[in-house]
């Protein structure tokens, strides 16, 4: 076991436009709380650092989309996010916000410490202007071709498809988000951080320091940014939301979003230290104190290149020791989005699974994304839950705790001698703290909960091998004894899980009726103690910790992906681009009447289409339309109808069909007749 230590431990401040997802969850929130629990039960120091990131253009989008003040935008969203990560069991000792006056103050005055070195190179460039809106384009506010991978929808300052982080004029065929027009250039001062200047100390740091510790996929990305070779970057904004420009000729600019929240970890950790009367220096100045970033792979290049160069270049403050970066979850297949609402919501999640936190942050974490993107999927979930939380934790907890009660009154059992198999048992379960450990601390949250698992299936195995029901029957002490062992394993189970599954941890814990017996360091017990439930220890009732989730509550979610599915198609049909213009004189070739459907029949084997009498004020003619998804014959017979009478004949199965009838096709894919409703329009008159 290792000596307590100082961690500094904080996670991605997720921006405060929507709520968090499951991808958030399982990306950062999920493996930063297993660590920082699993710190704490081991009788670490730590300090785990949150916030919301209330600047940057996706809010002001957000709020100009809504007619809101982006000061609405994150009120509501960080309510919302910090009522999911308490809700979620994510323990974070501080969770505070950038629109904070403790972060303007430390972000300003790290900004001006910075700019008192001479360590920002302070220069009028031409920059992309948006002459309609009036506003220099940065940031989210552009889209264009990447000029990395070519993707065309990159942003102004990131690809969300290969990572990089560009300056806004390196796109290619740039366009303004805003008006979409295609942007000028302006000029304008701002402050670079040369980053190029700090090449050398992240090539020693990260390329030789740090090969062997951090994730491939984390090595690897810096490793190519710094080998493209590395420039400077502004760190300021022609932007009205955000913290002021603290210095002489920055008014009317704010500082860059990835400027100011990396420091938000700062002020969250000053909050804390200011409200528990502690001091935070040790937190992060202190070379004992290990800090630790968990983010997404998106993040990669601020908390490894931009962030560290500005600590480095403050000088104070020690550097990250590792940036356990995630890669990206998908669901059911898709990338997750919010814009197109494939996600799976936190508080929606709560809403149709009320209680089981647990099962979702188990799956997520047995699916993280730890090494490449995964997929999340409702049966694995459904799967995770049913095979694993139920049929093997919940049902060996179960089967101790009802036994114990049936058998001994719920009084913990005094053994008679150990076999073997006894011993052997006892010894793997002390072992198991230093396995999980071991996974914990090289990051791997998805093997060590496996480990946990692995320990409950153990305690399936010896009470399936033992058999005490039977024993029962012809040897009371042997029974014990079996009763005994299993009353340790469920003990080490109690604690084990409390980083995984804290929820049904705290439950197994009063079930066991834990908190009598155990120290603050109840992980650093389990090898070191002679007994966790001695004999004579009277445990709880037994109590449900998982139950069986159903199929049609799986079918359920999957139909709401459906019709988020369904509902993208239809937005992304309602906005196919106009065509070709025509002139007056093309449209007056159109001869659109109003007529009256008179007659329907089905077409005999097809599927769409009707054969129609319409009475178009100039005759009665037939008209064949394929719309027999959408109505039956019998609906269509009456309706009022508008008829392109002029359309050249054409055979369909057989029958001429002389016109065609105008529709159009609702969101979910049912044609709808464009009709005149008012009565004073006879058959026969013209569109036009
Ligand atoms: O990607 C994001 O959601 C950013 N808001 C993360 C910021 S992390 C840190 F620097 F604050
Ligand atoms: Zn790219």
């Amino acid at each position: 076991m290792n000596k307590p230590k100082r961690y500094t431990v904080t996670t991605a401040l997720p921006y405060t436009n929507g709520p968090i997802h499951i991808g958030h969850l399982a990306g950062v929130y999920v493996p930063a709380d297993i660590y920082v629990r699993y710190l704490r039960l081991t009788g670490n120091d730590v300090a785990f650092i949150g916030g919301s990131d209330e600047h940057g253009v996706p809010i002001t989008i957000k709020a100009k989309n809504e007619g809101v003040s982006p000061q609405d935008i994150v009120d509501k969203y960080h309510a919302i996010i910090k009522k999911s990560f308490e809700e979620f069991g994510i323990t974070y000792d501080n969770y505070s916000r950038t629109s904070a006056p403790i972060h303007h103050k430390t972000a300003s005055e790290f900004f001006k410490t910075l700019y008192d070195k001479g360590e920002f190179i302070e220069e009028t460039t031409e920059q992309l202007y948006d002459e309609e809106a009036k506003q220099f384009l940065a940031d989210r506010f552009v889209i264009g071709t990447c000029p990395k991978c070519g993707n065309e929808e990159s942003y102004g300052d990131q690809c969300e498809n290969c990572g990089t982080s560009h300056n806004a004029t390196d796109l290619i065929n740039p366009k303004s988000a805003i008006t979409g027009n295609i942007p000028t250039l302006k000029q304008t001062k701002h402050w670079f951080l040369p980053l190029d200047k700090h090449e050398d100390f992240l090539k020693a740091w990260i390329l030789e320091g740090h090969k062997k510790d951090w994730k491939p996929n984390v090595y690897g990305q810096v490793k190519s940014w710094i080998d493209d070779g590395l420039r400077p970057r502004a760190v300021t904004r022609d932007l009205d939301w955000g913290i002021p420009v603290p210095v002489e000729g920055g008014e009317g600019k704010v500082l860059y979003v990835w400027f100011d929240a990396p420091i938000g970890y700062i002020s969250s950790t000053i909050e804390w230290a200011e409200r528990e009367g502690k001091d935070w220096e040790p937190y992060w100045k202190d070379e004992d104190t290990k800090l630790v970033h968990f983010i997404g792979k998106d993040n990669i290049v601020f908390h490894c290149i931009i962030f560290p160069s500005m600590l480095k270049a403050e000088g104070s403050y020690i550097l990250p020791d590792n940036v356990p970066a995630n890669e990206f979850l998908n669901l059911e297949g898709n990338k997750l989005s919010t814009s197109k609402n494939w996600a799976v919501w936190l508080p929606e999640y709560l809403k149709d699974f009320p209680g089981q936190q647990d099962v979702l942050r188990y799956a997520l974490n047995a699916n993280a994304p730890e090494t490449k993107d995964n997929d999340f999927t409702w049966k694995d979930f459904q799967a995770r839950n049913n095979n694993e939380l139920v049929a093997i934790f919940g049902n060996f907890i179960n089967r101790v705790v009802v036994l114990t009660n049936k058998y001994y009154q719920g009084v913990v059992p005094i053994p008679s001698r150990f076999t073997k198999v006894d011993e052997e048992t006892l010894a793997t379960v002390k072992a198991y703290p230093d396995v999980i450990a071991s996974s914990i601390e090289r990051y791997r949250f998805r093997e060590a909960g496996q480990e946990l698992m692995n320990l409950a299936r153990l305690g399936n195995k010896y009470l399936a091998d033992e058999e005490p029901w039977k024993v029962i029957k012809e040897d009371e002490a042997r029974t014990k004894t079996i009763m005994y062992v299993a009353l340790q394993i469920a003990s080490a189970l109690a604690t084990l899980s409390e980083p995984f599954l804290p929820f049904t941890s705290e439950k197994l814990k009063k079930i066991l009726c834990h908190s009598e017996l155990v120290s603050e360091s109840q992980w650093n017990d389990i090898p070191t103690k002679e007994v966790l439930l001695p004999a004579g220890h009277q445990i709880g009732k037994a109590e449900l910790l998982f139950s069986k989730i159903e199929d049609e509550t799986i079918q359920k979610q999957l139909d709401k992906l459906e019709a988020s599915r369904k509902a993208n198609e239809a937005a992304n049909k309602s906005v196919e681009p106009q065509k070709d213009t025509i002139s007056y004189e093309d449209f007056t070739k159109l001869d659109i009447r109003v007529g009256t459907i008179l007659e329907a029949e089905k077409m005999p084997k097809t599927k769409k289409l009707l054969k129609l009498k319409v009475d178009t004020g100039i005759d009665t003619r037939t008209i064949v339309s394929g719309i027999a998804e959408s109505y039956t014959a019998e609906e269509v017979v009456g309706k009022r109808v508008t008829v392109l009478v002029n359309l050249a004949p054409r055979a369909l199965r057989g029958v001429e069909s002389q016109g065609m009838i105008l529709m159009t096709e609702t969101a979910e894919g049912k044609l709808v007749f464009v009709n005149p409703d008012d009565a004073s329009v006879n058959n026969g008159l013209k569109i036009s």
